[in-house]
């Protein structure tokens, strides 16, 4: 047994993690003083694999200071532009940093291929999207995908202008009609302050057809889109239509999703690529994605905060809870799907599957 987890952490530490490619970076394109642009060149063999749905990010896999990190960047390019990520550097930001002054154009580099559920849909004729900093990445790659005929409403936060990415390509888009909001410089037909509860409240009173949107997208800190969220309910917008999606995981001092639960010692069966995996949990101890990754597994998984959806797998068997959540919708929990990085067993048995 010993002998088999040295091998398959070997295997893990030598090679691509599962279902990663490695992807050459064309151009870095510096955007403004703390963020890039980074354009793949996806090779004529991967082409199909890396067509995506505006709004959706892809996972990166990068070794630095002797470890491997993993991040999700959402793609800023527009259907048939060649795929690109914006990345700001954070002032920790490991990954964030590496891409602003390691990373450079030739480079290779490990790639997910596109996924994610922040999507803008065929038939959306008239969208809303609110975006703060590097938020925009997604929402733009919306605004280049909306049908003939479709619109937006863009309303975009930044500190000031030096400072907001992708400012004059919004500008400059057909049918987005964009309202900036700057909360630390005075600009000309500009509106002051962040998006907070008193501007959300402005938005939707000046103009209530904005309510009869086929969908509302955010991207942003928590604090915004949970702000924007209660409103938009407030006003009586349809849960289904509210679709957010965080920058990076919040800080983990949050109140678990459901404190009514207590997790219980189990034994778990894992699906993972055909290969069933027994762990045992034990509660106030690992996750799910934790017990595999110590095991020597290599589960999918990307932010490890319940951001991402990376992890999400489906409980087949027992039942299971989540410390946090921030990405699965109502009806996904009902059905049983998980976030792996957030999953702790309700009962003693459960079976877990990635492959569904
Ligand atoms: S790894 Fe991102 S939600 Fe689990």
């Amino acid at each position: 047994m010993g002998l088999f987890k040295i091998f398959k952490k070997d295997k893990k530490e030598n090679s691509l993690p599962k279902g990663f490619n490695l992807i050459t970076i064309a151009k870095i394109t510096r955007l403004t003083n703390e963020s890039v642009m980074v354009t793949l060149d996806i090779p004529a063999e991967l082409k199909a694999d890396y067509t995506f749905k505006p709004g959706q990010y892809i996972d990166f896999s990068v070794n630095t200071d002797g470890k491997e990190h993993r991040r999700s960047y959402s793609i800023c390019s527009g259907p048939g532009e060649a795929v690109s990520i914006a990345v700001k550097a954070m002032p920790n930001g490991t990954v964030s940093k590496w891409f602003n002054e390691v990373a450079h154009d030739g480079m290779e580099i490990a790639c997910s291929k596109p996924q994610g559920q922040f999507t803008l849909e065929s038939g959306m004729k008239k969208v809303v999207a609110f975006a703060a900093g590097s938020g925009i990445t997604p929402i733009l790659s919306m605004a280049k995908g909306l049908e003939a005929g479709a619109e937006m409403h863009l309303y975009y936060g930044n500190r000031n202008q030096a400072s907001a990415i992708f400012l004059n390509e919004v500008n400059n888009l057909p049918n987005v009609k964009v309202q900036h909001y700057f909360s630390q410089e005075t600009v000309e037909g500009a509106k002051e302050g962040r998006l907070d509860d008193s501007h959300i409240s402005d938005i939707i009173k000046e103009n209530l057809d904005l309510l009869k949107s086929d969908a509302f997208f955010m991207c942003g800190p928590i604090e915004m889109t949970e702000t924007i969220t209660k409103k938009l309910k407030l006003f009586g917008v349809a849960d289904n239509k509210i679709k957010r999606e965080l920058f990076s995981a919040p800080v983990a001092d949050e109140s678990p999703t459901d404190t009514s639960v207590e997790p219980v010692a189990s034994d778990v069966t894992v699906l993972l690529d055909g290969e069933e995996i027994d762990v045992k949990f034990k509660p106030k101890g690992k996750t799910i994605l934790e017990l595999l990754d110590a095991e020597g597994y290599d589960p999918p998984y990307s932010c490890r905060g319940g951001v991402c959806s990376t992890c999400k797998a489906k409980v087949t068997k027992g039942k299971a809870t989540m410390r946090m959540n921030y990405v699965l919708t109502d009806q996904e929990v009902e059905e049983g799907y998980v976030l792996c990085c957030q999953t702790e067993p309700l009962t003693d048995k459960i079976r877990i599957e990635f492959d569904v």
